[in-house]
């Protein structure tokens, strides 16, 4: 089984440096490109890989590029930007990639920027990512010395600079527009959509954002070919996935497999099972705005539109196992309050909404919620879901909502009856 992005990553120790990186080929998809590719070349071999967004939407990362306006020569500014804010819970899959192989991410940058032609870059970490800061730092001057990075990139021509831009530790920065009014220096509140920022993005300028495991693929579609890369998944979608599993199971961790595993190789082979003691009641695939799905689903292929036709979203294809311990109750609740708290107020669906949301699931967990509450929060899964809203941030928070509704019902209906949470002798 091929692992071309994590293959030469080994938790624990010093990420590879520049020299390590170059011994394992790192930087041969760079010459190859500036040795006899043009731009378009380079698009249409990330288009043909069938690569899909691994930052959690699934978009076709090809195509994306393809919006941009290319102008032969002196076009408008462009920026290249990799969204390197990882704060979905559950999620920690690109700090694997920032950590353990940072030159893999630049090289990425570097084609992807060169496909666009973008002339500028940056880098937008997650604030609490202090050794993957560290590293990238480390890194990106690397480049710069071995002539990567610079002006007149292998002697090509071609320049780009690269910087690397820590966030303030908001949820919100995450979102493609809000990050972008980030780096701008303003609040980071999200834009309208469209204009899409491959149209118009940083400083009203095309621009491409892609996530750090999006763009870890890039080197190796390059070197490797698209079909070989297509050949990698067992789905339609293309390559690997990294897949991470959390939760009460025995060996909680980060793998990367071919996209399309099932649920139960990965949860029973990889995550080792349920701890003693454990049943599986609810599973979330891919952070924490995603739908619930359940035992019956353990056979579903981890792929975008496998997982999507099952009522949910392979989202970062992070899981969060939850278990017959566990009050859903208490878990949404859990998860509605970093919602309402990372909410960035700028529309009012969100901002009212999700506080609102929070406090009726408290009520209900303490035993004094009603059926109008539950029926309430019904509804809020409507009000405060996709078209009402300016990004994805209060729709993906009822995600969980609505599917612990449908699933876990019952236990919404004994937090009325007993009028208290019926799990409460469970809490450790
Ligand atoms: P989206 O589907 O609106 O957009 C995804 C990408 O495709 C964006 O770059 C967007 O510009 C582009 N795109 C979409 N439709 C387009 C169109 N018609 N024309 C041109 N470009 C288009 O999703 P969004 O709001 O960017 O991301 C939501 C996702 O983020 C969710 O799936 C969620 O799971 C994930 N997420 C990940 C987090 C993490 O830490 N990795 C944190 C929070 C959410």
């Amino acid at each position: 089984m091929e692992r071309p992005l994590t293959k030469n990553i080994h938790p624990g120790r010093p990420p590879l440096n520049l020299k390590d990186y170059e011994m394992t080929g790192g930087y041969s998809a760079l010459r190859k490109i500036m040795a006899g590719m043009s731009p378009k070349d380079v698009q249409q071999a990330v288009q043909d890989s069938n690569l899909k967004g691994r930052g959690g939407a699934g978009f076709n990362t090809g195509m994306k590029w393809s919006f941009v306006p290319m102008d032969e020569k002196g076009g408008p500014t462009k920026y290249l930007i990799a969204n390197a804010d990882e704060m979905e819970p559950g999620t920690f899959k690109d700090r694997l990639l920032l950590e353990g192989n940072p030159h893999q991410l630049i090289e990425g940058m570097i084609i992807a920027a060169y496909a666009i032609q973008a002339n500028i870059s940056y880098i937008f970490l997650r604030w609490a990512y202090k050794a993957a800061a560290k590293c990238l730092e480390e890194s990106i001057h690397e480049a710069y010395h071995a002539g990567y990075l610079g002006e007149n990139i292998l002697g090509t021509g071609y320049r780009l600079e690269m910087y690397l831009h820590t966030g303030a530790g908001r949820y919100m920065c995450g979102e493609e527009t809000a990050l972008l009014n980030a780096l701008e220096g303003k609040r980071a509140m999200p834009r309208a959509k469209p204009p899409f920022p491959q149209v118009s993005g940083l400083f009203g300028k095309p621009t491409i954002v892609n996530n750090v495991e999006t763009l870890c693929c890039i080197p190796h579609i390059i070197n490797n070919g698209a079909e070989w890369f297509k050949s990698l998944s067992y789905s339609e979608d293309g390559g690997t996935k990294l897949y991470g599993v959390s939760g009460k199971v025995n060996k909680p961790g980060a793998w990367e497999l071919p996209m399309g595993v099932t649920m139960r190789e990965l949860i029973e082979e990889y995550a080792g099972g349920m701890k003693n003691g454990y049943q599986l009641k609810g599973v979330l695939p891919g952070g924490a705005s995603t739908d619930f799905l359940t035992v019956q689903h353990l056979d579903l292929k981890m792929d975008f539109k496998s997982v999507a036709a099952a009522g949910s979203r392979l989202g970062t294809g992070t899981m969060i196992v939850m278990d017959d311990a566990t009050c859903p109750v208490g878990f949404v609740h859990n998860l509605q309050h970093f919602f309402a708290q990372e909410s960035c107020g700028w529309c009012t669906p969100c901002r009212e909404g999700l506080p609102w949301v929070e406090k009726l699931l408290l009520s209900l967990e303490k035993g004094t919620g009603t059926e109008e509450d539950i029926d309430l929060l019904q509804q809020h899964t409507q009000w405060l879901g996709p078209g009402n809203t300016f990004c994805a941030l209060a729709p993906g928070a009822m995600e969980p909502l609505q599917s612990a509704l449908k699933y876990f019902r019952d236990d919404f209906d004994r937090h009325v009856k007993e009028k208290k949470c019926p799990y409460h002798h469970n809490h450790h």
